[in-house]
């Protein structure tokens, strides 16, 4: 976990290009500090670098005029969404142009006949679907912020539903892209599938703006379930509601989300959503099918819970109280925050095969313990991926050593379990160190693209790789 390092910067180009950006984008360019920090990294202890303006176009064509303007300069584009991404992928270490696409928010098509939609980059989730919620439809992937789709598409983003219908690499038909050099291209059309050429949809899917541009996103899109009943369970250990959930998920039990939280996140949870959860160890579920489906998948999972030790079961259809839970599920990284108020938040995802997920999760308490560090789980446990979010003290110098100790340590671990060091949020700058000792090899191939379709290396530099 590096501290964000700066790079380089090529102070004559992106002085011009400041020049000729403010003439062209008037009102719509900002180069005051506060805007600038603002489109840094805001939201761990990874340290702000501010791009040196920012800008906000509308259209497609306006995005590949700024990357043009860039490519001829040589200087770096940052794509910019709801600044929610957690290891940093906004900064800017070698300065340059933040492009927030908040503007392009347009939803242009809901084909509802063929369960797709295409929105502009800017469109959040929560946008998305309170717009299709009148057609019956919905779109499932939900990290914890509300998210814009552009920045889920660049990051692979994930969340609770993920373990239903997957992550935005299974939810994305196709992406328009502004390449390095300003050209506007198409990876596919919207068919539900393919075998035309390189799979360039899920090359930037997960590349975090740093081989191209999104400005628009067809999505698949999910009908609402006839039935929805969401479930809560306690346990009289981690390791027991583990037991459950890989029992569930090896059973088959098409659950659409399972979330395990100690009991520190439920005392958190408790504390900012002003809920009333038993504070042990939860599972918090969600059943999606047909009235019968639902019970049936409940009471299924009832049954093998309880086979663990879990007690409390209780489960509701009422819309307003799911949607209450769920809230507070999702608001869980700032609620977690304030368990040590001051604190700043190292947000692990480390994610394993399923088998391990007991053995992953219990091993990282006993390890934060060890370290005498305060790291509270909660996770997307049927994926088998989880969260510790440690919190420091970042004045501490020796905590902030213990802190990457354990990030570190956990990394390793997830990947001695044949895991990887993220499941969901992504390298940025906060997990480089940990991608080559993953994947190897396979690194200098993804170099090797990223040379080929970026040769100036001026899409979000310092990102994935270190230059
Ligand atoms: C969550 C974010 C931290 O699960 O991924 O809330
Ligand atoms: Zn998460």
């Amino acid at each position: 976990m590096a501290q964000a390092t700066d790079l380089p910067r090529n102070e004559s180009g992106i002085s011009t290009t400041l020049g000729v950006l403010k003439q062209q984008f008037g009102d719509r360019f900002h180069a005051g500090q506060a805007m600038r920090e603002q489109h840094g990294h805001t939201t761990t202890w990874i340290t702000n670098q501010p791009p040196d303006a920012v800008v906000f176009p509308t259209s497609t064509r306006e995005v590949s005029d700024i990357v043009k303007v860039c490519a001829t300069h040589q200087v770096p584009v940052i794509p910019f969404g709801t600044g929610t991404s957690l290891e940093g992928h906004v900064n800017a270490p070698a300065g340059g142009i933040s492009i927030d696409l908040t503007q392009m928010n347009k939803i242009l098509a809901v084909n509802a006949e063929d369960l797709d939609c295409v929105v502009q980059p800017g469109v959040t989730r929560q946008d998305l679907n309170t717009h299709l919620r009148d057609q019956g439809l919905f779109f499932p992937i939900d990290p914890g912020a509300n998210a814009s789709l552009g920045g889920m598409a660049a990051t692979r983003a994930s969340g609770t539903n993920a373990v239903r219908y997957g992550t935005m690499k299974d939810n994305v038909l196709s992406l328009e892209v502004v390449m390095a050099d300003g050209r506007i291209i198409r990876t596919a059309q919207r068919a539900k599938k393919t075998s035309a050429g390189y799979d360039l949809t899920r090359l930037l899917i997960g590349s975090e703006g740093t081989l191209g541009l999104i400005t628009e996103i067809t999505l698949k899109l999910q009908g609402i379930p006839e039935a929805i009943s969401a479930a809560r369970m306690s346990f009289p250990s981690i390791d027991a509601a583990c037991q459950a959930v890989m029992t569930t998920i090896q059973y088959g039990i098409p659950v659409a989300r399972i979330e395990l939280m100690d009991e520190l996140n439920v005392k958190a949870a408790n504390a900012y959503a002003k809920l009333n959860l038993p504070e042990t160890p939860l599972l918090l579920l969600e059943f999606h099918g047909s009235e019968s489906g639902v019970v049936e998948q409940a009471e299924t999972f009832g049954a093998i819970a309880e086979e663990v030790g879990g007690t409390d079961f209780a489960t509701t259809t009422s819309t307003e109280e799911r949607n209450k839970l769920w809230q507070a599920r999702h608001d869980l990284y700032w609620a977690t925050l304030q368990l040590r108020p001051g604190a700043k938040g190292i947000s692990t995802d480390v994610c394993v095969p399923i088998s391990r997920l007991a053995e992953a999760v219990t091993g990282a308490q006993k390890k934060a313990e060890e370290l005498d560090l305060l790291a509270p789980v909660v996770g997307h446990v049927g994926d088998g991926n989880f969260h510790s979010l440690v919190l420091i003290d970042i004045e501490d110098a020796d905590e902030v050593a213990r802190a990457e100790t354990f990030v570190a340590w956990l990394a390793d671990e997830a990947i001695r379990m044949e895991g990887t060091c993220t499941g969901e949020h992504g390298i940025g700058q906060g997990k480089m160190p940990y991608l080559v000792k993953e994947l190897g090899a396979a690194t200098e191939y993804m170099a090797a693209i990223k040379d080929a379709l970026d040769p100036l290396n001026i899409l979000n530099p310092g990102k994935i790789f270190s230059r």
